[in-house]
């Protein structure tokens, strides 16, 4: 497959750029000392025990922060860019899943989607991930997206992405114009820091899914099988999409 299971806009992104390629600028440009990690640096800023790189691709955020000692999953739809993922960091987890309607055995301190999974993904899978990657979240736990704002009609906002958020209980900290913290002046770019307060409790009544971190392994094997469906026993959504 090559990125049309994920939207029209990243088969078409797909169609225009050389993986390989792509992978090794990345390389050259970190081997350069250049500025790669400004995602990393913010979200290592809230100091995170747990990170999932929502969207991780290629797992370049991920693989970051796991050599910064931060315990970090990847999630992708892409099993082509998982393959560098998994190439350049086996001993980390990678989920091969749709961000909509993946279930993951555990939940984390932080769900970072660095790298514009907002603006790549389809449209109508908007809602539906933020949804349920704050099902992800500990409470207190804190969201963390960066996109493009782009000029076309089905552009996301970043008003829709607050929508999206509030809808599931989660206050906006933070809006910044990039990874170093610029002030966000509505220009072409959005940071975004959401934190689902501590008492809430969308986090938890989750069916069939234990409350504590499953070992690693077993979560190997879970990742491995289709994505469950699992509906929420209190509020029944998050049966599909
Ligand atoms: C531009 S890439 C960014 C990759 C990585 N976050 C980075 O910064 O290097 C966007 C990624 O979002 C992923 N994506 C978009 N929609 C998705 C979905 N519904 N489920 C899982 N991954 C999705 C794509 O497969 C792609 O890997």
């Amino acid at each position: 497959m090559s990125g049309e299971q994920v939207s029209d806009e990243w088969a078409g992104w797909r169609r225009r750029v050389d993986l390989e390629e792509f992978h090794q600028r990345w390389v050259r440009m970190e081997a350069s000392g250049h500025a790669a990690h400004g995602e990393a640096d913010l979200i290592e800023a809230y100091r995170p025990a747990s990170v999932l790189d929502a969207g991780c691709g290629m797992g370049r955020v991920a693989i970051e922060l796991s050599r910064r000692g931060i315990d970090v999953d990847g999630a992708d739809l892409d099993d082509e860019l998982l393959a560098f993922a998994r190439r350049d960091a086996p001993q980390l987890v990678w989920v091969s899943g749709d961000l909509a309607d993946v279930v993951l055995p555990r939940r984390y301190e932080l769900v970072a989607l660095p790298g514009n999974v907002m603006m790549f993904c389809r449209a109508s899978d908007r809602g539906p991930i933020v949804a349920n990657l704050a099902r992800h979240l500990l409470p207190g736990g804190l969201l963390v997206a960066g996109f493009g704002l782009e000029q076309r009609a089905d552009a996301i906002t970043v008003g829709e992405y607050d929508a999206a958020c509030v809808a599931e209980g989660l206050t906006l900290e933070a809006r910044y114009a990039t990874w170093q913290r610029a002030p966000f002046e509505a220009g072409d770019y959005a940071v975004s820091v959401h934190r689902l307060p501590a008492e809430h409790r969308s986090g938890q009544p989750w069916r069939r899914i234990p409350s504590q971190v499953l070992p690693r392994s077993l979560f190997g094997g879970i990742a491995a099988q289709k994505p469950r469906r699992v509906r929420c026993g209190r509020c029944r959504r998050g049966g599909g999409r």
